[in-house]
C-alpha cells in the first residue's frame, strides 16, 4: 500500500488556539482524508510545541508551573482538533519522554559526526519568534529594534553550542535545485533561495539563560534551542531513533504544512539538520498565507483573534471548513469576513449543492416510489454533462497533490452548477406525464452526479457529505474513490431526503 505522511506545525502553547492554527491543520486534514479515500495508508501528525522561553514566560505570567500550564493549554489544542473534526493519527507533545529521547539521540548523532561545537553566542533574539536575527534584518522604532515579523528583539550573550550550518549552504542550494517542488509556493522558494545564497552562519542551538527545554546530553547547563527540539517532532513520531519502528516506513514526510512565518526553519535548518545526521529530508514544505480579520491583523493586543469554536457554534462545522479553504487561494494571504462566509454558505452550499440534492432526491421519492432508477444509457446531452463529472476525481486529485484546495473546490462547484443547468433544462418534473422513461434516466444521471460530488467533497465536509451519501443510499464501504467505478444497483431504496445546509441570515 502506498504511504503518505503529512504534518502540521506543532503549536506553541503560550496562548489559546485561534482560526490561524485551525486553518493549517484543516488543510492537512483535507489532504489526509483525500489520500485515505484514494487508498493510501496515511500518517497524519499534529501536536504542541511546549518548550522555550516564550512558553516559560507565558507560564510565569499565568502564575503556573510550566508543566501544569502546558498540560492545560495543550488540551485546548486537542479540543480544537476534535471539534474541527481533524483525523490526525497522533498528537505529539514535546514534553513527552519519547520526544526528549529522540532529541537527545539526534543531538548525540550530530555531535558524533562533528556537526556541533561549543562556543559563545552574542546577538539579537526575538522571544516571540524564538529566532535569532542579524542586525541587517532589523528595523528600529522609538529605540526598540524589531524583527521583520514585528517581534521586538533583545541582545543575548551566553555560552552556546552551534550547529555547522554554514557548511551546508552549498548542499542546500544543490538540494533546492534538484528538488524544485521542495518549497511551495514559488514566491516562498525564491525568498529562501536568496536568503541561503546571501550566506549562512552557524546556528546557535542551545540556551543557558533559562531551563525550560530538553537538556543537552552530558551538559545540563544547556537546554536545546526550541526549534531544534520542535522540528525533531516530525521524526520522533515516526519512531526515531528506532529505524525498525513500525512508523519509520512513513519517513520522509510527504508534506509539512506550515504558515509563511516559519518557512526558514522548515526549509533551511530542518533539511540541514537531517542531512548532517544522514536522515532523508522531507519531500515538500507548503507555506500558506496569513489571515487577517475583517481587514485587520489578528493580534492579542487588538483582541480580535477569532475563536474557531465560536464560529463552529455560529455557522456549523462544515460551512466553516468549506469557507476557509474556498475563499482564499492556498498560499496567499486572505481576509476573514463574516459576510463572505455567509455568502458562500448560502449561494454555494445551500443553493447550488443543497437544492440540487433535495430536488433530485425528492423527485425520486415522489415519482419513483423512493427507489433508485436503473443504470441508464447516456444520450449526447448526457455525455456532455458527464464529461466533466467523470474527470472530477482525477482533476481534484491533481489539484490537491499541488495543495490547490481552492481550485479543487472551484472545479467541483463548477460541476455542481452544470448539474443545476442540466436539471433545469431536462426538467424531470415535467417529464413525468410526457416521458416517464426519460424522467427516470435523468434522475438516475443526477443521482450518479451527486454521488461523485459527495464522494470527492468528503474530505472537506465529512459530516454533511456522510449525510448526503446516506441519502443517496451509498453503503459505507462504497465511499472510496475507487468505488465510483461500480454503479449502485437500480431499485436501491432511498430514505426520504432532508436539507443538508441551512441558509444563514446575514447580520445587519
Ligand atoms: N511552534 C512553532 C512551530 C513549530 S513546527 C516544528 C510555531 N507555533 S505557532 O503556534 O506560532 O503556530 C504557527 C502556525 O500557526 C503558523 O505557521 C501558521 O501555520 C498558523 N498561524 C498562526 N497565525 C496565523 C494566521 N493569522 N493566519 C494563518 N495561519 C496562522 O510557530
Amino acid at each position: 500500500m502506498q504511504t503518505t505522511y503529512l504534518t502540521t506545525p506543532i503549536y506553541y502553547v503560550n496562548d489559546k488556539p485561534h482560526i490561524g492554527h485551525a486553518y493549517t491543520s484543516l488543510a492537512t486534514d483535507v489532504l489526509a482524508r483525500w489520500k485515505r479515500l484514494d487508498g493510501h495508508e496515511v500518517f497524519f501528525l499534529t501536536g504542541t510545541d511546549e518548550h522555550g522561553q516564550k512558553v516559560e514566560k507565558a507560564a510565569q505570567d499565568a502564575g503556573m508551573d510550566p508543566q501544569a500550564f502546558t498540560d492545560q493549554v495543550s488540551q485546548s489544542f486537542r479540543t480544537l482538533a476534535d471539534r474541527m473534526g481533524f483525523s490526525h493519527d497522533d498528537f505529539i507533545r514535546t514534553t513527552e519522554p519519547r520526544h526528549k529521547a529522540a532529541c537527545q539521540a539526534l543531538w548525540l548523532e550530530l555531535l558524533r559526526r562533528d556537526e556541533i561545537y561549543l562556543g559563545h553566542y552574542e546577538g539579537w533574539y526575538a522571544v516571540r519568534d524564538e529566532a535569532f536575527y542579524g542586525l541587517d534584518e532589523l528595523v528600529e522604532r522609538d529605540g526598540v529594534k524589531y524583527a521583520p515579523s514585528g517581534a521586538p528583539v533583545a541582545w543575548v550573550k551566553e555560552p552556546s553550542y552551534f550547529f555547522r550550518l554554514s557548511k551546508w549552504q552549498d548542499w542546500l542550494l544543490d538540494f533546492y535545485e534538484k528538488n524544485p517542488n521542495f518549497i511551495a509556493p514559488a514566491a516562498r522558494r525564491n525568498e529562501v533561495l536568496s536568503f541561503v545564497r546571501s550566506g549562512l552562519q552557524d546556528l546557535s542551538i542551545s540556551r543557558t539563560s533559562f531551563t525550560w527545554g530538553v537538556p543537552v546530553p552530558n551538559d545540563p547547563a544547556h537546554v536545546m534551542y526550541v526549534w531544534l527540539d520542535a522540528l525533531t517532532n516530525y521524526i520522533t513520531a515516526a519512531g526515531y531513533p528506532d529505524s525498525a519502528a513500525e512508523r519509520w516506513k512513513f519517513w520522509p514526510a510527504d508534506v509539512h504544512f506550515v504558515g509563511k512565518d516559519i518557512v526558514r526553519f522548515h526549509t533551511i535548518y530542518w533539511p540541514a539538520f537531517l542531512a548532517a545526521a544522514e536522515i532523508a529530508p522531507p519531500k515538500r514544505v507548503f507555506a500558506h498565507g496569513w489571515w487577517t480579520i475583517e481587514g485587520q491583523k489578528m493580534s492579542k493586543s487588538l483582541g480580535n483573534a477569532i475563536d474557531p469554536l465560536a464560529l463552529i457554534e455560529e455557522y456549523g462545522l462544515d460551512p466553516l471548513r468549506y469557507f476557509l479553504l474556498r475563499e482564499v487561494p492556498f498560499g496567499s494571504d486572505g481576509d476573514f469576513a463574516r459576510a463572505a462566509l455567509v455568502a458562500r454558505n448560502n449561494g454555494e452550499l445551500a443553493d447550488a449543492l443543497g437544492n440540487l440534492a433535495n430536488r433530485t432526491l425528492s423527485l425520486i421519492q415522489r415519482n419513483c416510489e423512493g427507489k433508485l432508477p436503473a443504470v441508464a444509457e447516456r444520450n449526447a446531452v448526457d455525455d456532455a454533462f458527464f464529461a466533466e463529472i467523470d474527470a472530477l476525481p482525477a482533476t481534484v486529485g491533481d489539484l490537491l497533490a499541488a495543495q490547490q484546495f481552492h481550485l479543487a473546490l472551484e472545479v467541483i462547484f463548477t460541476a455542481v452548477r452544470a448539474a443545476n443547468g442540466y436539471i433545469t433544462v431536462q426538467a424531470p418534473w415535467a417529464l413525468k406525464k410526457t416521458d416517464a422513461l426519460r424522467m427516470a434516466v435523468v434522475l438516475r444521471h443526477l443521482h450518479s452526479a451527486l454521488r461523485v460530488y459527495a464522494t470527492v467533497l468528503q474530505p472537506f465536509m465529512p459530516t454533511t457529505m456522510a449525510a448526503l451519501l446516506d441519502q443517496l443510499g451509498v453503503p459505507e464501504d462504497a465511499r472510496q474513490l475507487a468505488a465510483l467505478a461500480t454503479p449502485l444497483p437500480g431499485g436501491t431504496a432511498l430514505p426520504p431526503p432532508s436539507p443538508l445546509f441551512r441558509k444563514i441570515e446575514a447580520a445587519t
